[in-house]
This record gives C-alpha cells, sequence and structure tokens, in this order.
C-alpha cells in the first residue's frame, strides 16, 4: 500500500525544510501526547502502580519485536544508546590473538571504540574495510571475511551516505567461518524493511531517536543465542527474576529474567519515555518500513535526476536507500555559501566535507527537495 504525505502528524511549519531525520527525528503528535501523560503520571506519583514498572515495557518489546521479525521478546533489551549495546556485546566476547574483527571504513564512533578496547584486550587486530572508486563495497566485505575472522560489525547502510550492503550474504560467510555478526541498525531499522529470521545475526542494536521517532537516551538490542548466558554491563533490580515482587528485593535473588533481559538498562520502565517510545512504534508499525521507503522513492527520485543535471553524485538506486542518501557536490560549488544560503532558507540537512546527507520521511515531500535543488541551482548560477 502506498502512503500519501503524513504532514499532519508532525508539527514541522511549512517554511522548514527539515531533511535531516538520520541526526534527529521530530515527535510526531501522538509522540508528544504520550510524554505528556507521561508527565502528568509523574507529577502525581501516587497514581504509578506497580505494574506500571513492568507491563509497558514489555509491551514495547513487543512491538520492536514485532518490527524486527522476531518472535520472542524476551530477546529485546531496552538500553539508552547504542554504545551501551555495542559495550554490552563486547562484554560477552572471547577473542584469541590474531582474532579479526570486521568493521567499516568510517563507521560511526559508537560502533567503533568497544571494538578498539576489545582488540587491545586480546591482541586481535581491527580490519577496515574500505572501498575505492568503482570497487563493491559487499564484494570487499565478502571478500574479507576468512577463517581468521572472529566478529563482522557494520550497519545495515553506511551512515553517512546510505551505500547498502547485502546483510543476508554477509550473514551467511560469518556462518561459514564461526564469526560472529553484530548489526547496528540506528539508520534503517523503522525505515528499511529488516527482519531477524532473514539475516540471523548475533544481535543487533539500535538507537532511537532517529528511525524509530523515540526520544534521545532510548535505544533497543535483540541478543541472539551467544548471549543468552552473558554478563550485564550493570546490575539492575528490575532485571532479577520475581522483581515484580517489591516486598522480597532484598533477598537476594541469583537468577535473571529469560534471556536479553539481563541487558536492559537501569530504570528502563521509565514512565515518559516507554509511553514515547510505544505510540512511535505504533505508528511506524502501521506505516511500515517498505511503504515508508517507497515513499521516499517518490518524493525524491525527479530530485536526484535535477542534481545529477546539475553534476551531483548520487550513487545508484540498487546500491543505496532512498530515506538516506549522500550527494557530492560539484567541484566549483562554494560550500560556504551554499551552507548560508542553506541556512538563510531553513532547508536542513547535514555536511561532511563536500558531501551533503539527505534523509527524508513521511513529514516531507517533492516540495522540500524542489527547495533543495533550487537553492543549489542559485548557488551555482553565482
Ligand atoms: C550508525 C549510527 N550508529 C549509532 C548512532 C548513535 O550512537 P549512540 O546511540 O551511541 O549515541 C548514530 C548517530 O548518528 C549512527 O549514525
Amino acid at each position: 500500500m502506498s502512503l500519501a504525505n503524513q504532514k499532519k502528524h508532525f508539527d514541522i511549519p511549512e517554511n522548514i525544510t527539515y531533511l535531516n531525520t538520520a541526526s534527529q527525528a521530530p515527535a510526531f503528535k501522538a509522540i508528544y501526547e504520550a510524554g505528556i501523560e507521561g508527565l502528568k503520571q509523574k507529577s502525581r506519583p501516587y497514581t504509578i502502580k506497580g505494574s506500571d514498572y513492568f507491563e509497558p515495557v514489555v509491551e514495547l518489546k513487543k512491538l520492536f519485536a514485532e518490527l524486527i521479525d522476531v518472535s520472542n521478546y524476551n530477546r529485546i533489551a531496552c538500553i539508552p544508546s547504542a554504545s551501551y549495546g555495542i559495550a554490552t556485546v563486547t562484554n560477552n566476547i572471547v577473542l584469541k590473538e590474531g582474532d579479526e574483527i570486521l568493521v567499516i571504513d568510517e563507521q560511526f564512533p559508537s560502533n567503533y571504540y568497544s571494538w578498539k578496547n576489545l582488540a587491545e584486550k586480546y591482541d586481535a587486530t581491527i580490519k577496515t574495510i574500505s572501498k575505492k572508486e568503482g570497487e563493491l563495497w559487499n564484494t570487499n566485505i565478502l571478500n574479507a571475511i576468512t577463517n581468521k575472522t572472529a566478529v563482522v560489525a557494520m550497519g545495515h547502510i553506511h551512515w553517512s551516505n546510505g551505500s547498502l550492503f547485502d546483510l543476508k550474504t554477509i550473514s551467511s560467510k560469518t556462518k561459514q567461518h564461526k564469526a560472529l555478526f553484530i548489526i547496528d541498525g540506528s539508520q534503517t531499522i523503522g525505515a528499511l524493511p529488516f527482519s531477524v529470521k532473514e539475516i540471523q545475526p548475533d544481535a543487533l542494536i539500535c538507537a532511537g531517536y532517529k528511525w524509530l521517532f523515540g526520544p534521545y537516551g532510548c535505544a533497543y538490542a535483540y541478543f541472539g543465542e551467544h548471549f543468552d548466558h552473558g554478563n550485564p554491563i550493570e546490575e539492575n533490580w528490575s532485571n532479577r527474576l520475581d522483581s515484580e515482587n517489591f516486598a522480597g528485593l532484598t533477598n537476594y535473588q541469583e537468577e535473571y529474567k529469560p534471556l536479553a533481559n539481563r541487558y536492559s538498562v537501569g530504570e528502563s520502565g521509565n514512565f515518559i519515555y516507554v509511553k514515547m517510545q510505544i505510540a512511535a512504534l505504533k505508528q511506524i508499525i502501521a506505516w511500515t518500513p517498505n511503504a515508508i521507503q517507497e515513499y521516499c522513492k517518490n518524493i525524491s527520485s525527479e530530485a536526484v535526476k535535477e542534481l545529477r543535471n546539475l553534476g551531483c553524485q548520487i550513487e545508484e538506486e540498487s546500491i543505496r536507500t532512498h530515506h538516506l542518501f549522500g550527494i557530492k557536490l560539484p567541484e566549483n560549488i562554494n560550500i560556504e555559501a551554499l551552507k548560508a544560503s542553506l541556512a538563510q532558507q531553513q532547508i536542513f540537512v547535514s555536511f561532511r566535507g563536500n558531501y551533503i546527507r539527505v534523509s527524508c520521511h513521511l513529514l516531507n515531500t517533492t516540495e522540500d527537495f524542489s527547495r533543495l535543488v533550487h537553492c543549489l541551482t542559485s548557488v551555482l548560477a553565482k
């Protein structure tokens, strides 16, 4: 089913062109209202029941599990950031000297530093897979996976330009070589279809404030069997078995709740955040990542042609996503003048050197892309 624009859900004024959901998603109205409900509850703490600490979190986990195609919601943990999830993962991996950890060139730092620490701890090596002009990134990644590979840690796309990775093929090569496959879905889950059943990662970590429209400070993790008996990086009371029985909390409990529950961050039952997250995930599931991708393609395809005609370079559709992509600017453009013009016209995108990263969603229309093209055209004409 194709979607009409959903601008009515958002609170973005008509004169603003926000093409930067990849940096920070705007809360849509249902999320805002859910947050206000949470604040009201906090203003009257005597209305908070014991079950409010647990039941909404279960509902949230079920929604995230549905979105990523996982049948058991106990495989989901609620975490505060992607870096927390990656730190939890690296806390539960033992390597041998000389093992290799594969990462992608210019990977997001939250999915790099913990790997570097792990490599140093075990005298292992970080192998960075890069791509030169004309090369195919997926081929380079597949060729780099050998019996020395202990872990492949990467995203579904490159966070800076939307280059799409063939996770299914990479996953089967990691299995062939008994390597762990850890995915950072922060720039894709919610906007690009993803199925744990199909890809079979060992863990999937995902920031929640971008394509999942959650508040800043909420994130999600899926943990597979490798992590079933692991060690969390902190010990929160609510992750232990029978923690619903408040009167018995100091009868210290050896056992955790099942599977990934041990990895949830302390206070993950945050009344305000959880309400907002539930409202956000319900709406994303109703929209569907497939239809979101299709919508983003429809509103951007004309602009992509026009931008190419202006001398900009954009990857071919088959190897990039539509909700996030990079525009390599023509050599002769005055970048400072472009930045000033975009700011003056209230067009929001991300800059990296002579690349622009554009990211769009149902809050955008073809008009937003026309304004971007128009702005670039006028700066180039000067
Ligand atoms: C690929 C990717 N992973 C993770 C994050 C966020 O990491 P964290 O939640 O640790 O701040 C970002 C933010 O831009 C990102 O682009």
